[in-house]
């Protein structure tokens, strides 16, 4: 068994989220990591005083950005408590309230009840941007698929030394063209704080399809979508998280996202991938209880989500230390003889080695299931920030 941290005194989650901006901002959380793709330097980046004045403007511009229209910064009696999405970005799940997370799962839920026809006009007239600086198959498919399934039309790129970037434009100043071609954009970048960057630049809402091994918010909203449709509740379950918990990005979305629910969490890792101190100081200052192991065999009997993860070989700085954990997990059905009847195993894909395909036919195995939840979940963020839906 691991260490267990026993419930402490709530605090401020909202301290550590600006902790982590900080953080990131300043440089000290790793930058600029090898995407696999031509080289995007941090020259399409805004240069450091950009981002020293992102820090200090940060709060009126992110207000401008957020709700472009003032009317939508007060209280609107029309929406639902107070949950108001129209023209906001989602760049972290930090920057989601627990109700506000609650209600993105509702209107999934809704939009996929709906009418094929109703469903098929809903964002007409709409444009997405899907700006892709790193490899993705699900996250920007579904996306495009989300978009065109509702009546609205795609534009965007998989490989940005197509674009001006590879002429040396800065993030900044493309976004800033690109808002005028689009109604919304989504975007990955192998740089942690490019999303928010790109946020900045524009008052067209921007998504986070993953920035390095930060945050890939959309991704967490399937996730919850999909534990909640399994196991019938968010709150009080059993979640494992396993592999690559120091860059996997899903894995620290998904931890402060369930830090609303009251889950107990088990985090199962080599030393060297080991979830991050911030992650783990911001759930002990809100009361979860959690617990660090080495071993899925320590834990497995004892949860109702096992959420794999990939061992993220792009962002090791070096290969040799991706060589020694590369396949330290790999989940095969004879370890599933004693497990919980409800358990569900979950992967947000692509998996390389982590489950044995002997799993798949198991009822435990959900993570194929899980990536089709990305089209109701995304389709409901899509319509919230573009003010399609309440
Ligand atoms: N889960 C996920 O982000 O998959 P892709 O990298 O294929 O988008």
């Amino acid at each position: 068994m691991g260490v267990v941290r026993k419930r402490q005194r709530l605090g401020s989650s909202k301290a550590v989220s600006s902790a982590v901006s900080s953080r990131i901002m300043h440089g000290k959380i790793p930058g600029k990591i090898s995407s696999g793709l031509p080289s995007l330097s941090s020259r399409h980046l805004p240069s450091r005083p950009n981002y020293r004045n992102y820090k200090k403007t940060s709060k009126k511009t992110f207000r401008k950005n957020h709700h472009p229209d003032p009317a939508h910064q007060a209280h609107h009696p029309s929406y639902p408590n107070n949950v108001n999405f129209k023209g906001r970005s989602i760049i972290s799940i930090n920057d989601l309230t627990r109700e506000e997370i609650i209600h993105v799962l509702e209107t999934a839920r809704k939009i996929e009840a709906m009418g094929e026809e109703k469903k098929r006009n809903l964002l007409a007239g709409h444009v997405l941007a899907t700006l892709f600086f790193e490899p993705s198959t699900r996250t920007r498919m579904s996306f495009e698929s989300s978009m065109k399934r509702l009546g609205g039309k795609t534009i965007g790129f998989v490989d940005p030394t197509t674009t001006s970037f590879a002429k040396g434009e800065t993030l900044h100043d493309s976004i800033k063209m690109i808002e005028n071609y689009v109604d919304v954009i989504a975007m990955r970048h192998p740089t942690e704080g490019a999303a928010r960057v790109a946020a900045e630049s524009t008052r067209k809402p921007v998504i986070n399809g993953g920035d390095g091994a930060n945050q890939h918010p959309t991704q967490t909203l399937l996730d919850l979508y999909t534990i909640k449709k399994t196991q019938g509740r968010l709150t009080g379950l059993n979640v494992a998280m396993v592999g690559d918990l120091k860059y996997g990005r899903t894995v620290h979305s998904l931890a402060i996202a369930l830090s609303h629910f009251n889950c107990r969490l088990f985090f199962v890792a080599p030393e060297s991938l080991k979830m991050p101190k911030t992650y783990l100081d911001m759930l002990a200052k809100k009361g979860i209880e959690f617990s660090e192991h080495e071993k899925i065999e320590e834990v497995i009997d004892n949860i109702d989500i096992l959420y794999s993860t990939r061992i993220q070989k792009e962002r090791f700085p070096d290969p040799t230390e991706y060589q020694k954990v590369k396949d330290i997990y790999i989940l095969k059905r004879s370890m599933l003889g004693n497990v919980r009847e409800n358990l569900k195993i979950m992967h947000p894909l692509p998996r390389v080695n982590e489950i044995h395909p002997d799993v798949d036919k198991t009822p435990y195995a959900y993570y194929f299931q899980q990536a089709a939840n990305g089209i109701p979940v995304r389709q409901a963020v899509l319509s919230l920030v573009l003010g399609a839906l309440k």
